[in-house]
């Protein structure tokens, strides 16, 4: 070997070996993520995936539940700032009012990904990215089912009660905002109650009471801004001595396990897939904006419909 050869191979190797200490030596990446709380399966399953997702990136998570309500997530966030993590990510338990602690965070030049929920703020570049579903299109996809289950039915009129979710949270204004688009244009489709339910089976099934006290058999379909609130709402029908699914249609939406029980039952009638699986995107996207790569501003998750029909081939490889 000449000793040109020699050195260039020499440097290779000690170049090598220099980014293999680096990358040793060089602490996790920490991330502070404030969750919504725990207030479905679909939240569990979330808050499942990004710690499994942390755990295999290696990446340090510290996790906050705020319990549903939007001063714990502020304080979270501010603690997140204070222990000057690499990147806050948070699940927006509401739409409105994260225009100062995010601007505490810029300021701090900590990045911030938004995840599931969105957020209303002046500026945009107060977030790096927001990664989560098309809640619009979901509420559209629950209207459409119906319209065209609504299409094939001789019944004259469907009375709609609605349990709407968390109120001012993106996936509650969004899918409301959603179906009623789909269904307006159909005559026979009527929304005559409509109430937030906060996204749990005890509201849920504590509304649909009160609609069903108030409306009893005028009641002819159920849709839930998702399938908690459905879930408790289909408990609330069989107690007064209705067949949910049948008396009344029950449209919801997350593609949760128990949805699909239900739909084996014979209780559920379809569910619009919400999928809770972001933490591997989340976690690439994290190091992304780290390293100051070039990052989409909204990364959409795809996602699917599943009527009654298809659940006992669907339920086996459902994986929340
Ligand atoms: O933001 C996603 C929504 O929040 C899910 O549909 C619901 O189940 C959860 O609580």
């Amino acid at each position: 070997m000449t000793f040109t050869r020699r050195f260039i191979l020499g440097a290779a190797m000690a170049a090598t070996f220099a980014t293999s200490v680096a990358a040793l030596a060089a602490p996790p990446l920490v991330i502070g993520f404030s969750q919504v709380g725990a207030e479905s399966e679909w939240r569990s399953a979330n808050t499942a995936s990004i710690k499994q997702a942390a755990g295999a990136a290696g990446i340090t998570l510290k996790f906050a539940d705020a319990q549903q309500k939007q001063e714990n997530q502020v304080k979270a966030i501010r603690s997140f700032i204070a222990q000057r993590v690499d990147l806050i990510a948070f699940s927006p338990v509401v739409e409105s009012g994260w225009d100062t602690v995010l601007r505490e965070a810029k300021a701090a030049k900590i990045p911030v990904i938004v995840t599931d929920r969105a957020v209303k703020v002046t500026d945009p570049t107060l977030y790096a990215s927001f990664i989560g579903s098309d809640f619009v299109e979901e509420g559209r996809r629950a209207g459409r089912w119906l319209a065209e289950r609504a299409a094939k039915s001789p019944q004259k009129a469907f009375n709609i009660v609605e349990l709407q979710g968390t109120v001012g949270s993106a996936p509650a204004l969004d899918r409301k905002a959603g179906f009623a688009e789909a269904i307006a244009a159909h005559p026979k489709l009527k929304i005559i109650r409509s109430q937030t339910g906060d996204f749990t089976r005890a509201k849920g099934k504590e509304v649909m009471e009160a609609f069903l006290k108030s409306e009893g058999k005028n009641i002819n379909v159920l849709y839930a801004h998702n399938d908690d609130m459905a879930i408790g709402a289909i408990q609330a029908i069989e107690e007064a001595g209705l067949k949910p699914g049948v008396d009344i249609l029950v449209v919801s939406i997350d593609g949760v396990k128990g949805a699909f029980q239900a739909m084996l039952a014979g209780k559920l009638n379809v569910t619009v897939e919400c999928s809770p699986l972001l933490g591997p995107q989340l976690m690439q996207l994290a190091r992304d904006v780290v390293a100051g790569k070039p990052v989409p501003k909204r990364i959409v998750v795809t996602e699917g419909v599943f009527p009654a029909e298809v659940a006992a081939k669907e339920i086996a490889s459902r994986k929340y």
